[in-house]
């Protein structure tokens, strides 16, 4: 079984050849084709990756290569995991945006619009060669803004699967709260990629008993910490709302931390940097600690169970994906693509029944799957109208003088990737 890895050169990828090398029952892969332009960083990355295999005495391949058509050759499943721009793109995404007094994030507000301008066409791209290399390969879609980009690609009608680490997050640090098995854990996870709210957590599988209740009264005050929100709000809602929520919940307070800190592009920039340093000393031959830092804590599992479910190989039998909508949240078109539970196997991902969603977040998710509508729109079809709208639109944004400078910011920062401005 071939894996291909686009983007492969990103720091992350050692978190996930070690989940690939740990979790090799469930996923036997015998090769891992790692693709990425910047050839200096990919040797560094690949090197790391074939002593965390030897290390782990997994037989398995790496190849590094910055040839995309050879890397998808014969590969079963492509995971895309690229950031067009880098991090010097991400570090714009995150500033220009609180000269309006708007959240500057690289995937919620106007600098998720960016990425999602830049990054669109590019993927599309990947996977029309994907496709050709063969038609029957899967496209596991890590790269955000994971929502915007996985409709692209099944509009494009690509055998594509969004992924996303909050929800196994939370399903494992539940699991360790409460002392017992992750595989047991079985989260009520509703909403869009990065808008989403735990409302029960079951144990044993969809109809176990919720202990949502039990961990907010016996570690709320931990669960509050860590989304840094108020134990009261999230005692009043009853549910546990994923820390992308904070840019909503308490927008005013995060713009003003914004202002007064180093932004988390640069943040990462200056951990890129220590981290390949680390990847380029050969007696490395696991993942460095410093790598728990980043966001992407337990993407590997989530891959590696995603990737098993579609080849056919195992994996958990329900996993929170992002895909077509197709009727589980009525209020919905069809169309739109949500991040829900859902039954994955080799014909792809089928969404489990969902509970009415509650007032309180179905005005939000309708608010934002229409933002994302438009988004798409302007990712695909260019134009600064279209920017504009897409922005009017945004719960986040809404007025037109706001819509109107952002929209000039969003061009001027993003002319060398914008093929129309
Ligand atoms: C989480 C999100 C990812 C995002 C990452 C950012 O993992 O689910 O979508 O890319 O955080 O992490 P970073 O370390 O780059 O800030
Ligand atoms: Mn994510």
């Amino acid at each position: 079984m071939k894996l291909a890895v686009v983007g492969g050169g990103s720091t992350y990828t050692p978190e996930l050849i070690d989940g690939f090398a740990r979790l090799r029952d469930t996923l036997p892969v015998t090769e891992i084709a790692l693709v990425d332009p910047a050839t200096d960083r990919l040797d560094l990355v690949a090197g790391l990756a074939r002593r965390i295999l030897a290390r782990q005495g997994h037989p398995g391949r790496i190849v590094a290569t910055a040839d995309l058509d050879a890397a998808v050759a014969d590969a079963d499943a492509v995971l895309l995991q690229l950031r067009v721009g880098g991090q010097a793109a991400r570090n714009q995404d995150e500033t220009w945006p609180l000269e309006c007094g708007c959240v500057g994030q690289e995937t919620t507000g106007a600098g998720g619009l960016a990425k999602a301008l830049r990054t669109v066409p590019v993927v599309l791209d990947i996977a029309e060669r994907v496709r050709r290399a063969n038609p029957d390969a899967w496209i596991i879609d890590f790269t955000n803004p994971v929502g915007i980009v996985t409709r692209a690609l099944l509009m494009a009608g690509h055998r594509a699967v969004g992924l996303c680490n909050v929800a196994i997050g939370f399903q494992r640090r539940f699991a360790a709260r409460l002392g017992v098995a992750p595989a047991d854990v079985h989260l009520d996870h509703v909403g869009l990629n990065h808008l989403t709210w735990e409302r029960a957590v079951r144990l044993g599988g969809p109809d176990g008993e919720d202990v949502l209740p039990r961990l907010l009264a016996e570690h709320g005050d931990t669960i509050a910490a860590d989304l840094r929100l108020p134990r009261p709000l999230l005692d009043r809602l009853g549910v546990v709302p994923s820390y992308y929520l904070r840019y909503y919940y308490a927008h005013d307070e995060v713009v003003r931390e914004l202002r007064d800190k180093p932004s988390r592009a640069a943040e990462v920039a200056a951990m890129e940097r220590e981290l390949l340093a680390m990847y380029g000393d050969p007696a490395l031959d696991e993942k460095p600690a410093l790598l728990a830092k980043r966001g992407g804590a337990f993407y590997s599992e989530a891959a590696v169970d995603l990737a098993a479910a579609l080849l056919g190989g195992g994996g958990a039998p329900y996993q929170v994906v992002n895909t077509y909508n197709d009727g589980t949240l009525p209020f919905l078109p069809d169309d739109a693509v949500i991040e829900t539970q859902a039954a994955v196997g080799p014909k792809g991902a089928l969404p489990l029944p969902v509970a009415p969603l509650d007032p309180l977040y179905a005005g939000l998710v309708a608010g934002v799957t229409a933002y994302e509508d438009l988004a798409l729109d302007a990712a695909l079809r260019g134009g600064r109208e279209r920017v504009f709208k897409a922005l009017l639109a945004h719960p986040l944004v809404g007025q037109y003088a706001y819509a109107e400078k952002l929209t000039d910011l969003l061009v001027a920062h993003n002319r060398e990737h914008l093929a129309w401005a």
